[in-house]
């Protein structure tokens, strides 16, 4: 990790060079509407080991396809009407499908860590979908960091997880919804969310008419396996549903809505959750720093919209083992 000369402007000029990277194998680190995604070609078996090596991550752990047409779904999944408007009212967005797998190239094996389900996405920014179009293939990506860090919601981030074990990084800017997608599981009759993100269980619920369940196996072998118990760790200890009576002298605060406390950062001083999801990773980051505090006291999310994907994760990364 030497110098940051693989950070690069979305120019036209730039995104055609990222595709040709992935091309040719390469890895390249791209924006989306959630989190930063670490790129490849999904039909490179090489790409694809390169992702879990970058990352450092086991390799039963699938990777998410991003797609930049509805059309392509068919040929890559098994897809019902169910499938089909979901697809149409939710993509390009912050929505997940686990999906049967139709594709048995090798190469989607070692994307889908061998099982017959696959994960495809369309993301709602306008740099991904430029360079998927330009690569011509589904691009594989997992979030652009280090297996069990948190995910980067930055350019930087990206570069101070992984440095130059990526080709090329594609400076968006700071990622709208920051936190990672709802992953839904569409292989069933019912439908389950396996992990909770920018979708909110509401706005679902809404388009469906009915209640969709939420996976709560997070054991060691979960069904969406990136949901590890400790997962999204910040180096300082984290305590979550501290209200602000008990924040203690030495740690690090982190409000949500108004507190008359000093915080040392607050999510959203006005309790709006999407501004508090697309805060969190950063000032997670930002907290994990300040090494002179013993740990990082946050205050109670409520449990509804985006709240539910927040407390998701900071469960998690408080998560002790
Ligand atoms: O917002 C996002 O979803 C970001 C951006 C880059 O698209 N991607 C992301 O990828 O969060 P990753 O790899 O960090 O998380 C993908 C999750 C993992 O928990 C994985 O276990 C799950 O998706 N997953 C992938 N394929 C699956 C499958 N066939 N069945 C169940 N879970 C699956
Ligand atoms: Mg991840």
């Amino acid at each position: 990790m030497t110098n940051k000369d693989n950070i690069y402007k979305p120019t036209e000029e730039n995104i055609a060079q990222a595709a040709e990277i992935i091309k040719n194998g390469g890895l390249v680190a791209f924006p989306t509407d959630t989190v930063y995604g670490l790129g490849a070609n999904v039909y490179d078996s090489h790409a694809v080991a390169g992702i879990f090596k970058a990352k450092e991550r086991p390799l039963f752990d699938p990777l998410i396809s991003h797609i930049a047409e509805i059309d392509f779904l068919q040929e890559y999944a098994q897809t019902d009407e169910r499938v089909l408007a979901l697809a149409h009212h939710f993509w390009p967005g912050p929505l997940t499908f686990v999906l049967k797998r139709k594709d048995t190239n090798p190469s989607i094996d070692l994307a889908c860590a061998g099982l017959t389900s696959m994960a495809v996405r369309m993301p709602n920014h306008p740099v991904a979908l430029n360079l998927i179009k330009k690569s011509g293939v589904p691009i594989v990506a997992p979030s652009a960091n280090r297996f069990k860090t948190v995910s980067p919601t930055t350019a930087q981030h990206v570069y101070d997880s992984l440095g130059n074990r990526v080709d090329m990084i594609l400076d968006g800017g700071a990622c709208r919804i920051g936190v990672e997608t709802t992953i839904i599981d569409l292989t069933g009759k019912n439908i389950t969310i396996l992990r909770a993100g920018g979708l909110a269980k509401e706005t679902l619920e809404d388009f469906l008419g009915e209640k969709v369940l939420i996976n709560e196996n997070s054991s060691s072998h979960p069904k969406a396996p990136g949901q590890l118990l400790k997962h999204y760790a910040p180096k300082l200890p984290m305590r979550i549903n501290v209200e602000e009576s008990d924040v203690k002298e030495d740690e690090f605060f982190i409000a949500f809505g108004k507190v008359s406390r000093h915080a040392e950062l607050n999510l959203s001083p006005s309790g709006n959750l999407e501004e508090a999801a697309a805060n969190l990773f950063a000032y997670m980051r930002e907290a994990e720093k300040h090494t002179n505090y013993k740990g990082i006291a946050m205050s109670p999310i409520p449990m509804a919209g985006l709240g539910l994907a927040i407390n998701d994760r900071i469960k998690r990364a408080s998560y002790k083992e």
